[in-house]
């Protein structure tokens, strides 16, 4: 497995041009097996997930042609309803095939996508409400079964998820566009990559209203067209940018992002000392004001509360701040695999539970350290680019699952890091 040999303390200076957001294209993607006509969708990120997506959907029959960020899908016919385990498992967002094939097909056949790193991560809520919609769903031999009744479509129904979720948010607005009658969607995620995948659906004729609120209404259609999409650029790839020029001092000028869908980080960010801007020009230009960041306090919370998918940079960040900080992962319950690993470069971190308190230390130093999830990788490779000396941080195929050219962009700003093929 490939490896990342990082030197530090060296400041970042330079643009970095951020991509489309994987997990607004994933979605997207999948919404594809919704209408027998092609759905070109732009922006999209060069990343193993996404590539482990289009061999999933090929193997149902759908054909892909890609061509530089443009990714043009054809649905038009599938016959083979069935996401496998060996392609599930690989990548967890396989389970939104669930409410498109199922809305389309009346039948699909999607393997559980079973535990993963950062926790449980049951499905249990796409499930229910598929089945409030009238889908007649079995769990057998770690997949699941599911089908709508013979004569046809699934039922529009008034569905209340018990918790966010982004996941079954997505399946279910997919699902509902080709149901019978109205579904109303209360509780449902907030997160921009609803928002963009509505936006999607409604030009392939869709009806949707109140998507980004809590409370989604479709009118489901008898069939949908293709369409052109432009994916939102990536907030998470942005947001671990914006840190790690806070980290390692500089300025970072980020391009093609959008600062308004970080609304959670960039207070925290001034809090800590960093100066983080918009441009007449859309770009965005992070430095840090003083020789050291102060220590901050953060909590997960479901958009727009801070993600969790920029926790473990964060708590990099508070590793070399001034004073000591709190982070708590209230999304996940096994979401700080980083934490030994930042502790082997000198971190002082103790953790309670879902709480860490992180006491800042000077610098860093550098070690050979491993993670689990990508976003644990990549607060290693931020961690790294402060620290005193040589790290090399192990199994980085995690980070091609969601960093596009990682060290091609953090490399033309100066740092010095190197791929090792294993
Ligand atoms: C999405 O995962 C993202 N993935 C994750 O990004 C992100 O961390 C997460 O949302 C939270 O923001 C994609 O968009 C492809 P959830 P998702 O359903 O949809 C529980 C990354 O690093 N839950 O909103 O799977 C669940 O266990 C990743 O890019 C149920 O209990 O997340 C979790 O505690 C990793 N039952 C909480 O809800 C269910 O049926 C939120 O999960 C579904 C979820």
């Amino acid at each position: 497995m490939d490896k990342l040999k990082i030197e530090g303390g060296y400041p970042l200076n330079g643009e970095i041009v951020i991509g489309g957001a994987k997990n607004a294209a994933l979605p997207l993607m999948c919404a594809a097996l919704l209408t027998e006509e092609s759905l070109v969708l732009d922006n999209v990120p060069h990343l193993q997930d996404i590539s482990s997506l289009i061999a999933l959907l090929e193997d149902m029959g759908v054909t892909t042609q890609r061509e530089e960020t443009r990714l043009t899908l054809t649905a038009k016919s599938v016959p083979r309803t069935l996401a496998s385990y060996d392609l599930v498992r690989k990548m967890r967002a396989s389970v939104l095939v669930l409410g498109p094939l199922l809305a389309r097909f009346g039948t699909a056949e999607v393997s559980l996508p079973g535990g993963c790193a950062i926790g449980t991560r049951p499905v249990d809520l796409h499930i229910s409400a598929l089945e409030q919609m009238g889908a007649e769903i079995e769990i057998r031999d770690g997949y699941i079964h599911a089908r709508t009744a013979p004569e046809g479509r699934l039922r529009g129904a008034e569905i209340v998820f018990a918790k966010k979720s982004v996941g079954a948010t997505e399946n279910l607005l997919m699902a509902a566009t080709l149901a019978e009658g109205k579904t109303v969607l209360h509780n449902a995620a907030l997160e921009p990559e609803i928002t963009d995948l509505a936006a999607c659906l409604t030009k392939m004729g869709a009806k949707i209203s109140g998507a980004g609120g809590e409370t989604i209404e479709i009118e489901g259609v008898e069939t949908l067209s293709g369409a052109a999409h432009t994916v939102i650029p990536d907030r998470i790839e942005t947001g671990t940018y914006a840190i790690a020029a806070a980290m390692a001092g500089g300025t970072v000028v980020l391009k093609n992002a959008r600062l308004d869908l970080l609304a959670a980080l960039v207070p925290v960010l001034q809090e800590a000392g960093v100066s983080i801007e918009e441009n007449e020009n859309g770009d965005i230009t992070v430095s840090r004001r003083g020789n050291r960041l102060n220590a901050v306090d953060i909590t997960t919370e479901p958009y727009p509360g801070f993600p969790t998918d920029l926790q473990a940079q964060l708590m990099a960040m508070l590793t070399v701040a001034d004073g000591a900080g709190t982070v708590r992962e209230t999304i996940f319950e096994n979401r700080f695999m980083h934490v030994p690993e930042l502790m082997r470069m000198g971190a002082d971190i103790t953790v309670h539970g879902s709480s860490a308190l992180v006491r800042g230390v000077t610098r860093l130093k550098g070690a050979e350290v491993m993670a689990t999830d990508l976003r644990a990788s990549v607060s290693l490779v931020l961690a790294a680019l402060t620290a005193n000396g040589t790290t090399t941080v192990n199994r980085i195929y995690h980070l091609d699952r969601g960093y596009e050219a990682l060290e091609a962009k953090l490399g033309a700003c100066g740092a010095k890091l190197e791929r090792i093929a294993a």
